[in-house]
């Protein structure tokens, strides 16, 4: 089979441990592998190259994407899916893997079901946010990152006697945020799942400073919104949308760490994790992860099992149709974030 791979979206550790996988099975299995260059921009354009043994060799443990990202939707132009059939038929492809989020997704989605093209998924992001699998890769990455960091800002919110507040990436689901801070011992976890009040959050860092403690942590979810009524509540660095309708969160941080300091009187600092969280290695746990996706991803497309996406359910690889990963939103489970409140304060 002559099998396409692209990568859309924001990138991940783990993107290239998967284009690896699928090459290295495919190749196994006597197929050709085509790398689609810029995600579904490579789609409309056309631009790839061959990924040989050779192209994916050494790839595991790096980070980004060999084959480079880009948050295009097809579907914005006039005949876009047209356009992506038009140049699947060019390239001579079988089936197609893509790999992404809930917009790249979305997108194979809707070619899958609108123009019957024969594409599989692979569920990618820091966010963890994709429905219908347990995980996605990138996620464990991003979380060992943001931990580290905690772990940091501990050791100088002790010394200096300081409140530190720590933004997350994460966009609306608040995943990274809450396992970060569960596992560095924050003190307060604002996530969007849960609006806050900047009164609770200031009283119950009062509350803890009168018990003896001299020094506090806040780990913010970029998505996290305030409980104010008739109004969204988000702190958004732009207002401008991309081509999937996403505005470009971030600032929550440097406006809690204001309102905590003219509240509480305590001296606050920020720390904006950033793109920090998206880089570098990925974790022994991702590379796994990201391994099973690929050869999954790949035994899909030999199966025929088109408009389907791997994924870990019930903690097994295995697989679920593309229309239920996008259908919603993968939010914190509030089981998971009640066990967070019992540690904070
Ligand atoms: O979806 C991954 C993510 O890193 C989000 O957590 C974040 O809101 C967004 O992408 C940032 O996007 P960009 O790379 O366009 O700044």
């Amino acid at each position: 089979m002559r099998i396409g791979i692209l990568t859309g979206g924001g990138d991940c550790p783990g993107l290239n441990a998967v284009i690896r996988a699928v090459t290295r099975k495919g190749i196994q299995e006597g197929d050709n592998i085509l790398g689609i260059l810029h995600g579904w921009k490579g789609m409309v354009t056309g631009q790839h190259e061959e990924l040989t043994l050779r192209a994916v060799s050494g790839l595991i443990h790096r980070g980004g994407t060999i084959l480079h990202t880009s948050r295009t939707n097809p579907f914005k132009e006039k005949d876009g899916g047209q356009k992506v059939v038009a140049t699947f038929k060019r390239l001579g492809l079988d089936a197609l893997v893509a790999i992404g989020g809930e917009d790249t997704l979305g997108v194979a989605q809707r070619l899958f079901a609108e123009h019957q093209l024969p594409v599989v998924g692979v569920p990618k992001t820091i966010d963890n946010d994709v429905s219908g699998t347990d995980v996605t890769f990138g996620f464990d990455t991003a979380v060992s990152i943001a931990t580290e960091a905690i772990d940091r800002l501990h050791t100088t919110a002790e010394s200096h006697d300081r409140v530190m507040v720590l933004e997350v990436m994460g966009r609306h689901a608040g995943w990274i945020a809450v396992h970060s801070g569960m596992a560095g011992g924050a003190d307060v976890i604002p996530i969007p799942e849960r609006p806050f009040d900047l009164d609770e959050v200031s009283e119950s860092i009062s509350a803890r400073h009168a018990r003896g403690k001299s020094f506090s942590i806040v780990v913010v979810a970029e998505g996290a919104r305030l409980d104010v009524k008739n109004a969204e509540g988000l702190v958004k660095q732009s207002e401008e949308l991309d081509e999937f309708g996403h505005v470009r969160l971030g600032g929550i941080g440097h406006f809690l760490a204001k309102e905590i300091e003219e509240r509480t009187g305590f001296e606050t600092r920020v720390t904006v994790l950033g793109h920090v969280q998206r880089g570098g290695s990925p974790t022994a746990h991702d590379r796994v992860l990201a391994t099973l996706f690929g050869v999954r991803a790949h035994d899909l497309v030999r199966e025929g099992k088109f408009g389907m996406m791997a994924a870990i359910v019930n903690g097994r690889i295995g697989e679920v149709t593309l229309e239920e990963s996008v259908k919603e939103l993968k939010t914190v489970d509030m089981d998971l974030f009640d066990v967070a409140a019992i540690f904070s304060g």
